[in-house]
């Protein structure tokens, strides 16, 4: 188990290392992430390197038993390079030039931005390869952070190259963009621009290929990286750092290219329901490479600097949320930063060492976490054993985000929120690509997959013949890869699992804006109120009872009477309606749900499907704001919840090896307890 932060001594006087290296060994710390925005410092100019002083970092570090974790800097270029070639600058939709002057200022495809970084890799790592202190290698620093998409001169180019690559001719990608439609037919590859900013909604089919193309860019670059490091004899693990559920890489994607996953998490220590989240993020990086263990590369020692209120961590918090992601998967817990910085834009960042130095209760967290962290035992596995998976596809989102569907949905809270559920319910769950193996799963929520490949379907249809429970929610399997609809309808893909059809989607006026009053036709806010076009749910009569539904109620065309009808609608439009189906599929059983169930119906759906698919809470718990993770055989119990959770579970306790019968937690507080034991 592997504890530290990111260390960057260039911003200060050498004379203040020494003492960097003592707290460090106080505070437990075991690696650090050296140099992830040095380059100015390593590269002064073109062609030279300063590597004095950070060979005396690196050898400090070995000396006091501490190892480095080296990261590449190139995510970071510095003003000498963007001046001599500005044209590595990126730019926004408008064609306008994001200057340097802050941090990422190059663009993904830029060939010079390529060269430069390259022959900073190579360099670092001819000199640093064989360096005892250097344990990992981290390349860039989370890969389209600030600058999620770039649409220059640069992007044109290699977007044109990428387009013919995936279709080979025009005519292929003029068929499969719809581009006969709104005269954008394309007469050569030239004339086509990386999605910038038009007068009206762009063509979804280039929206989605674009995003894939920004994915595969940066992707590029991690992979450019990996291999001058890999090739040079590098014989440490190579990764970078993720952000969750990111919106512009498809982490499905990266993470075989990862000798191991790396996450950034800086839940918001004011929003109480924060570690849920979280622990959907966790889940998540676990689930990206299953059964190695993940390291979070990232989280605030305290507060932050950049939301509009940067409120402290709780006192026991930050324990909590480190403990989370051991008990998720994670080998090793960082922070940004070591030292909190006196200068420049994160100084009001917190630090592990903070500038009202260590008389603080920052400090003491910090030590007291590296103490509990060296005295746990190895925790082996990262497996959490879950029986229920929740499949979502990062090319679903990118569709699903572009404009002119029925309604806007936004998956990228959706998907968490279907987590929460199975969260607050303590029902453990991994997160799946809707292609991959799930034979290790009982039950599969596929919810909103709007774009749906054959391959997922036909995976997805496999997985219920040979004996899986799919539970597939509103607004799923409605295109294909291109985004156009399949011939035949709506929802052709899973038809024969299903046995059932969508013939109008419905939509209602979303929560928000239904709150807000906007929605036509309801001022009493109540939910058995007549309406008419414009209604903002539907609510359900279900096996769990009545829950309400938003954002669609679908028309379903029953194909076969065979299948179930298990719950209808009971308000609104389609009253009496199906909204609930069951259908028998080989050995195994697809549910559709012809809505989008609110937190509530989502918890009450999914604790059904789940009691059907045979499976149950891991724990009996007193309330949803204690959680309890499952890794191998070891229980983590913790409370975030303002109430004590006093209650009776067997196990050992994993530090002391006592044996317990029963725990007694106060907020923050957090027990691992060995079940085998
Ligand atoms: C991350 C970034 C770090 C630091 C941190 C602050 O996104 O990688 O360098 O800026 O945010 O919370």
């Amino acid at each position: 188990m592997h504890y530290g932060g990111d260390y960057n001594p260039e911003q200060w006087d050498e004379s203040v290392w020494p003492e960097d290296m003592r707290r460090m060994r106080e505070a437990g710390v075991t690696r650090v992430r050296v140099g992830v925005f040095a380059w100015a410092r390593i590269q002064p100019e073109e062609g030279v390197f300063d590597w004095a002083w950070l060979d005396r970092v690196l050898d400090l570090l070995h000396e006091n038993g501490i190892q480095a974790s080296l990261a590449t800097a190139t995510a970071t270029p510095p003003p000498w390079a963007t001046t001599n070639y500005p044209e590595m600058l990126p730019q926004d939709d408008l064609g306008s030039t994001l200057w340097h002057g802050s941090r990422q200022a190059y663009a993904p495809s830029s060939p010079v931005y390529r060269r430069l970084a390259s022959e900073l890799v190579t360099a670092l790592v001819e000199r640093y390869a064989q360096h005892p202190a250097v344990g990992m290698w981290v390349a860039n620093n989370e890969y389209g952070c600030h600058l999620n998409y770039d649409y220059s001169d640069n992007a044109a180019v290699a977007f044109r190259e990428w387009l013919k690559k995936k279709y080979g001719t025009l005519d292929a990608l003029n068929e499969a963009w719809g581009t006969m439609f709104w005269s954008q037919r394309y007469t050569s590859f030239d004339q086509i621009v990386p999605m910038r900013r038009a007068p009206y909604s762009l063509n979804p089919g280039g929206l989605l290929d674009f995003k894939r193309f920004t994915s595969d860019t940066l992707l590029e670059l991690f992979v450019m990286e990996r291999d001058i490091i890999k090739s040079a004899g590098a014989s440490q693990p190579v990764t970078t750092n993720f952000m969750g559920f990111f919106p512009p890489a498809d982490y499905w994607k990266w993470a075989p290219e990862l000798d191991v996953i790396c996450d950034d998490n800086y839940a918001d220590p004011n929003d109480p329901e924060s570690f849920r989240g979280a622990a959907f993020t966790r889940d998540l990086m676990r689930s990206l490479k299953k059964d190695v263990p993940w390291v979070l590369l990232e989280q605030a020692p305290n507060d932050v600097n950049w939301r509009p209120t940067n409120a402290p961590k709780a006192p026991g918090q930050m324990a909590a949320l480190s403990m989370q992601a051991v008990a998720r998967g994670a080998d090793e817990i960082n922070f940004f930063q070591w030292r909190q910085s006196r200068r420049g834009s994160e100084r009001f960042h917190s630090g592990m060492l903070p500038h009202a130095g260590t008389n603080t209760r920052t400090w003491r967290e910090i030590t007291a976490l590296g103490e509990t962290l060296k005295n746990l035992p190895g925790l082996g596995t990262s497996a959490s054993g879950a029986r229920i998976a929740i499949a979502f596809d990062w090319e679903a989102r990118w569709a699903l985000d572009a404009p002119d569907h029925p309604g806007e949905i936004d998956y990228g809270v959706l998907i968490p929120r279907w987590h929460a559920a199975l969260h607050r319910q303590q029902l453990l769950v991994d997160l799946v690509h809707p292609a991959e193996d799930l034979s290790d799963y009982d039950l599969v929520i596929a919810p909103h997959l709007y774009l749906l490949s054959d391959e997922s379907a036909e995976n997805l249809s496999g997985f219920v013949r040979a004996g899986g429970n799919l539970l597939v929610a509103a607004f799923s399997d409605v295109v294909d890869d291109t985004d156009s609809f399949r011939e035949g309808g709506f929802q052709v893909a899973l038809r024969d699992v299903l046995g059932v059809a969508v013939e109008e989607f419905g939509a209602l006026v979303p929560p928000e804006a239904a709150i807000g009053g906007t929605s036509a036709g309801d001022t009493t806010g109540s939910a058995s109120a007549s309406r008419g076009p414009g209604e903002a749910h539907a609510d359900v009569d279900g096996p769990f009872g009545a829950a309400r539904g938003e954002f669609f109620a679908e028309r379903l065309q029953v194909l076969d009477p065979s299948v179930e009808i298990l719950g209808r609608f009971s308000s609104g439009r389609l009253a009496g309606e199906p909204a609930l189906t069951a259908n028998r599929a080989g050995e195994g059983r697809a549910w559709y749900l012809a809505t989008i169930p609110d937190d509530d119906g989502m918890r009450r759906v999914t604790g059904w499907a789940a009691a059907e698919a045979g499976i149950a809470p891991v724990l009996e718990v007193p309330n949803d704001m204690v959680e309890v993770s499952c890794r191998g055989d070891v229980l983590t119990i913790i409370n975030y919840g303002s109430e004590p959770a006093r209650f009776a579970v067997t196990g050992t306790e994993v530090s002391s090896g006592e044996r317990v019968s029963s725990v007694d937690l106060d907020q923050y507080d957090w027990i691992m307890l060995d079940q085998a034991r």
